[in-house]
């Protein structure tokens, strides 16, 4: 894949070697307050099949990545079962990738509020109306409940159904393309060993 990569970032996969993977991945990932990337993320499902989705990574603290949903969907119930998960972030301009396995426990309260309030006002409402009932109904029962609950709630509390989790990594890949395509992609993977980390490089 050919994208473009600003080239002061080129060297942090391999000239410039870095030993922990929360600093390669905090200079990669936009601070707190900006628009959040997408990840998909990878939960096994009662079958043992992979279940993926993709949701916002609203956070990560230097150690773990947090993403938030609702505590009744599938992927919350695969969790409860096996919190083992992939989680794969795919920079908009494709210029990178960030691909992590880890595993998921419950985010602490207080984690938990201030994710909700720096929701938009938007995914604050979602928060609440993203029901299995709601999502029945037909578009324009939909819009005139959206607008109802609108006007009585202009600003929603965290619901009581709101969930979030931490994903502590035991494997980082890190991807980058190279700028202008003057040489092929590259990919560092760091490996939890023992109290640090093992790193190798590996074609893209
Ligand atoms: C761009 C985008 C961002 C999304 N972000 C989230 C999110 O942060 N949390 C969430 O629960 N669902 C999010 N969703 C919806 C999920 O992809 C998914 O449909 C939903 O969480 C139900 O998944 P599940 O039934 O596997 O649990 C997002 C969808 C898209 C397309």
């Amino acid at each position: 894949m050919t994208a473009t990569l600003p080239a002061a970032a080129v060297p942090v996969l391999g000239d410039a070697p870095i030993d922990d993977p929360a600093v390669l991945a905090a200079s990669w990932l936009p601070p707190l307050g900006a628009e959040p990337l997408r990840m998909t993320l990878s939960t096994i499902d009662a079958d043992g099949f992979p279940r993926a989705r993709t949701v916002l990574l609203s956070e990560f603290d230097g150690e773990r990545f947090f993403f938030h949903t609702d505590a009744l969907s599938r992927k919350v119930a695969d969790l409860a079962a096996n919190p083992r998960v992939a989680l794969t972030v795919l920079w908009p301009d494709f210029s990178r990738q960030l691909v992590v396995q880890g595993t998921a426990t419950p985010a602490p309260a207080a984690e938990l509020a201030d994710a909700f309030q720096r929701r938009s006002p938007y995914l604050k409402q979602l928060a609440w109306q993203n029901t299995d009932e709601y999502a029945q109904l037909p578009l324009p029962e939909r819009e005139d409940e959206w607008a109802r609950f609108h006007a009585e709630v202009p600003e929603p509390a965290q619901p009581q159904g709101w969930a979030g989790y931490g994903v502590l990594p035991h494997r980082m890949l890190f991807w980058a393309a190279h700028p202008a395509g003057e040489s092929a992609a590259r990919r560092v993977e760091y490996v939890r060993d023992g109290a640090g980390w093992a790193r190798r490089y590996l074609p893209g």
